[in-house]
């Protein structure tokens, strides 16, 4: 496991910011292209939120979902981007394709209802590149919805897998949006307002 793993609220991000900051300027120009995927997860439409267009996950070729199953809720309560959610009900990974060694954001959303399957009763394991993210998660119990979850993870080039784990009690492991980016000013700053339901648990 020579990858860094950095688990750090938002706030902790907050305060380290300058620090952070000017040893990312450095690396940063060597980079051309950043990465990024904005994930709608189980849709078959984009949704854009903030400006932001995240990309429904069905028939996608830059990235792969795993063995699942798409499941919706189209009440108007549910924000769009939450309508839909992809559904886990035996271990397996979401993964993406990293075109350049670096730090990147990663955030899970997830916003639980009834469809055809009970999001309520999720209880399940997250972890990426062998690192665990998330330990017998459940959300059952969260006052507030949507529940975002962010890492800050040193991801090299290549596949990055996020696994879903559910647990034998539940078989139901899910995520509605996944955000995957280059770590740099510009997105933290614009990315501000979700501090305080990042750290809501
Ligand atoms: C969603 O957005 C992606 C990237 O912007 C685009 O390639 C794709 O055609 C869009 N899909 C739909 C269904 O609009
Ligand atoms: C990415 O990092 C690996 C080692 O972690 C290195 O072998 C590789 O050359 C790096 N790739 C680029 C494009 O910097
Ligand atoms: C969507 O959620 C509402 C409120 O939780 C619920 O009453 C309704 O049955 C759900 N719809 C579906 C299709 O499950
Ligand atoms: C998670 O759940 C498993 C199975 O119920 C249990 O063995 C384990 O101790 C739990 N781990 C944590 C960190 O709560
Ligand atoms: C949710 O709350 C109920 C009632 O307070 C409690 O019995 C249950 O263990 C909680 N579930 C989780 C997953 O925390
Ligand atoms: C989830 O992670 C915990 C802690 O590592 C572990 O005890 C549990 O067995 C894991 N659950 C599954 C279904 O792998
Ligand atoms: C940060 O990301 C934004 C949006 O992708 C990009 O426009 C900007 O050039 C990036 N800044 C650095 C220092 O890489």
């Amino acid at each position: 496991m020579e990858m860094l793993h950095f688990r750090k609220s938002l706030f902790q991000l907050c305060l380290s910011l300058p620090l952070y900051f000017s040893s990312l300027l450095l690396l940063s120009s060597a980079y051309t292209v950043p990465d990024k995927y904005f994930i709608n997860c189980g849709a078959s439409s984009n949704t854009t939120v903030n400006g932001q267009v995240f990309v429904a996950d069905s028939n996608s070729l830059s990235f792969s979902t795993g063995k699942s199953e798409e499941v919706r809720n189209t009440s108007a309560w549910i924000p769009e981007l939450y309508q839909t959610a992809r559904v886990y009900r035996q271990p397996c990974s979401y993964s993406f394709e990293i075109d350049q060694n670096g730090t990147y954001i990663v955030r899970l959303h997830f916003f639980a209802y009834l469809s055809r399957a009970n999001l309520y009763d999720a209880l399940f394991n997250v972890s990426a590149s062998g690192f665990s993210l998330l330990t017998n998660f459940s959300i059952r119990n969260s006052s507030s919805f949507p529940v975002i979850k962010e890492y800050l993870l040193t991801i090299p080039q290549g596949k990055f897998r996020i696994q879903f784990i559910p647990s034998q009690d539940s078989s139901l492991a899910f995520v509605n949006a996944i955000e995957v980016f280059l770590a740099n000013e510009t997105r933290i700053i614009d990315y501000a307002p979700h501090v305080s339901s990042a750290r809501n648990n």
